[in-house]
């Protein structure tokens, strides 16, 4: 696991989409996971931006969605599709039959969880797949208690991310009950996966993801078994963390090994040190 820690949300966001594009500069035809929620809307406003001013191309990727509200319909201004559309999708050169967001409004759950899980591994597997995290400490909808070996299907949803999600209706009696959500397993698939998080409310939630046990009471600390993570924080978020005098000095010191240049000076650097104290060591017996 990589931990990086920048000083405000607005640098975590734009260092999180600098990864996204260096995924799509070597693969232009890239599946990306996205996530919805407040986090990531600052990533999605830079990726806007490198598109419409560095010109960074998403007409070959293809998106797949983490989850969906049960119940809500594809325009409903808190649906996860709606909020897609309006934050990333309308503003890039994405194909519309390229972008899968779970169906909220299916009349076969079963079938269509099946049929998303079939759809990500045609289209070649999730190369970079974004997350955030709930202060409960889950990835997508994957509320505590979820098998960390779980696959796309509906979740009710926890009684804190009822209240979280809140905000953004009109009453919190308004929040759907139930999602539609990839499960841990199949974000673990992913080839890399970036996380996303700020703000105090979250440092809990971070620092039992990062430094506490694996357990599906935290869906994200499953994310310690996956080989290509990387944590963005912003300061706060970071709060709680034990290490992170570490993570910031390994984020200092650069996190590339040194090279073999560096071996071969230290080495050539230490045989002049043998051969200066050789000769130092002759001399004074030379002269004693
Ligand atoms: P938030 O949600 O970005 O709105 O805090 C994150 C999540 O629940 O995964």
């Amino acid at each position: 696991m990589k931990i990086i820690i920048h000083e405000s949300y607005e640098e975590m966001s734009v260092a999180a989409a600098r990864v996204v594009a260096q995924t799509l500069n070597s693969k232009p035809n890239a599946v990306l996971g996205l996530a919805t929620g407040s986090t990531p809307l600052s990533l999605y406003e830079e990726l806007v931006r490198m598109h419409r001013e560095e010109g960074l191309d998403f007409s070959q990727v293809t998106t797949f969605n983490l989850d969906e509200y049960v119940g809500l319909t594809r325009d409903h201004e808190q649906s996860y599709h709606y909020f897609m559309r309006e934050h990333l999708f309308r503003h890039i050169n994405i194909s519309p039959t390229n972008i899968y967001i779970p169906s909220g409004t299916t009349d076969n759950y079963e079938a269509f969880c099946a049929w998303y899980e079939r759809r990500i591994v045609e289209c070649g597997g999730i190369d970079l797949q974004i997350l955030g995290i709930g202060s409960d400490g889950h990835i997508a909808f994957n509320e505590p208690s979820s098998s960390l070996g779980s696959r796309t299907r509906i979740k009710t949803l926890a009684k804190i991310t009822i209240e979280d999600n809140a905000r953004f209706f009109e009453r919190e009696a308004d929040v759907p009950i139930y999602a539609i959500t990839m499960g841990v397993g199949t974000i673990l698939e992913a080839r890399k996966i970036v996380l996303v998080a700020n703000g105090k409310n979250k440092a809990d939630a971070v620092a039992q993801a990062i430094e506490g046990p694996v357990t599906s009471m935290i869906t994200a600390s499953a994310l310690q078994l996956h080989r290509d993570t990387e944590i963005y924080l912003d300061r706060a978020a970071a709060g709680n963390l034990k290490m992170i005098d570490y993570y910031d000095w390994i984020q200092a010191k650069g996190p590339a090994a040194p090279t073999t240049e560096h071996w071969r000076a230290d080495e050539a650097h230490a045989q002049g040190t043998d051969a200066a104290a050789h000769a130092a060591r002759e001399h004074s017996r030379e002269t004693t």
